[in-house]
């Protein structure tokens, strides 16, 4: 079975229906989305996870009421846990699915939404009564019940004024209007800005499967800075002024050196396929804390797939992987293309000499396994 053809997470609607309906819309509970569900990871070695200083965890705890409200960043010994018995606390592990093949494949399962949209999959271990207060997210998020109950309160509420005396975003006011109990194997879609608030009924542990979506702000700043790179984005033209009178008000920004400015910016934006190079760059970036372990290549390389970590795109021209670019057309793009939708390619042998190569210093990069 190809790997998009994984059994549906949405139950008895299709994913076009979601798509259509649900995504980026309106909320959706699937009862048994993943019938039988048993936890991928133990409590244990989720807890030997959050000790790992190259994985992002936070533990919260309190209650805004009896309790207040922490947040503390990790990485966390286990014995600096606190006791299973104490209520009210919860541990939050991101990005499990780049470090346990279990998640990836539970992430897999989501490719109904294209790999660019695709975040993390975040792990949480509450015990009873934890939660992380009532808050909105900027992301889509499935929120996946994988062991024990949580109850959901969410909201369509317009006000998201976040309270500015706590550690972590939780809203000023949280108005629910359903309340629903999650089982494992039960999950929740939320769109972003959804209001929502899950608080743990005895110990459990939930998955949440996340989906970014970019800031504008933020993408074009990383763009530019990008394309800024690029040797052959910009010709280095410096500023003349060879026409310029003998200034009068000194302090005074020049208009020429105004209109210079704009062409400086206004002449990247013209370079559409760079743009276009520099977006697939940055939405293949490994995040900040993932690294890849160099490796030997078998000499007879017969079949590769994509290590958990790695992120791989295409467009039309361009082939993009862990933040690089590589402009193939023919037979080899056709053959990078499988491998980015489906993770793997075989019959390597059958490659042209120069796409060998290629892969095989992926393999060497810790990028793709020889499998
Ligand atoms: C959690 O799993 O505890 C929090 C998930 C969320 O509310 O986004
Ligand atoms: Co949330």
């Amino acid at each position: 079975m190809k790997k998009h053809e994984l059994p549906s997470v949405l139950g008895s609607i299709s994913p076009q229906e979601f798509m259509r309906d649900y995504w980026q819309k309106k909320p959706l509970l699937i009862r048994q989305a993943i019938p039988g569900m048993q936890a991928l990871l133990s409590r244990k070695d989720l807890f030997a996870m959050a000790s790992n200083p190259d994985v992002e965890s936070r533990l919260v705890s309190g209650n805004g009421d009896s309790q207040p409200w922490r947040m503390q960043h990790g990485p966390f010994k286990p014995r600096a846990l606190p006791p299973l018995s104490r209520p009210h606390w919860t541990l939050l592990v991101q990005g499990v699915d780049l470090h346990v093949e279990a998640f990836a494949q539970l992430r897999d399962r989501f490719r109904f939404i294209p790999d660019a949209r695709l975040d993390d999959v975040m792990v949480s271990y509450a015990s009873d009564g934890g939660g992380v207060g009532p808050h909105f997210d900027s992301y889509d998020v499935f929120l996946l019940q994988a062991h024990g109950q949580r109850r959901w309160r969410i909201s369509a509420q317009k006000n998201l004024q976040l309270r500015d005396d706590v550690p972590l975003k939780i809203l000023s006011q949280f108005k629910p209007s359903k309340t629903m109990l999650l089982e494992p194997g039960d999950m929740l879609y939320l769109p972003p800005h959804y209001a929502h608030e899950g608080v743990a009924v005895g110990e459990c542990m939930t998955y949440s499967i996340g989906f970014r979506a970019p800031e504008m702000r933020e993408l074009a700043a990383e763009l530019l800075s990008r394309m800024t790179d690029m040797d052959n984005a910009m010709a280095p033209v410096r500023y003349r002024d060879a026409g310029q009178a003998m200034a009068v008000k000194p302090a005074q920004i020049p208009a020429t050196l105004q209109a210079f400015a704009m062409q400086s910016v206004q002449s990247l934006l013209t370079q559409s396929r760079q743009l276009q190079v520099a977006l697939g760059e940055v939405l293949t970036e490994p995040k900040a804390e993932v690294w890849f372990a160099t490796q030997n290549c078998p000499r007879n390389l017969q079949s590769v797939r994509l290590n958990a970590k790695t992120r791989m795109l295409y467009d039309d021209q361009y082939v993009f992987i862990n933040g690089e670019s590589w402009r193939c057309q023919g037979a080899d793009a056709r053959s990078l293309k499988l491998l980015a939708n489906e993770r793997s390619l075989s019959g390597l042998d059958s490659l042209s000499p120069q796409l060998g190569a290629l892969l095989r210093d992926w393999v060497q990069a810790g990028w793709l396994h020889s499998s």
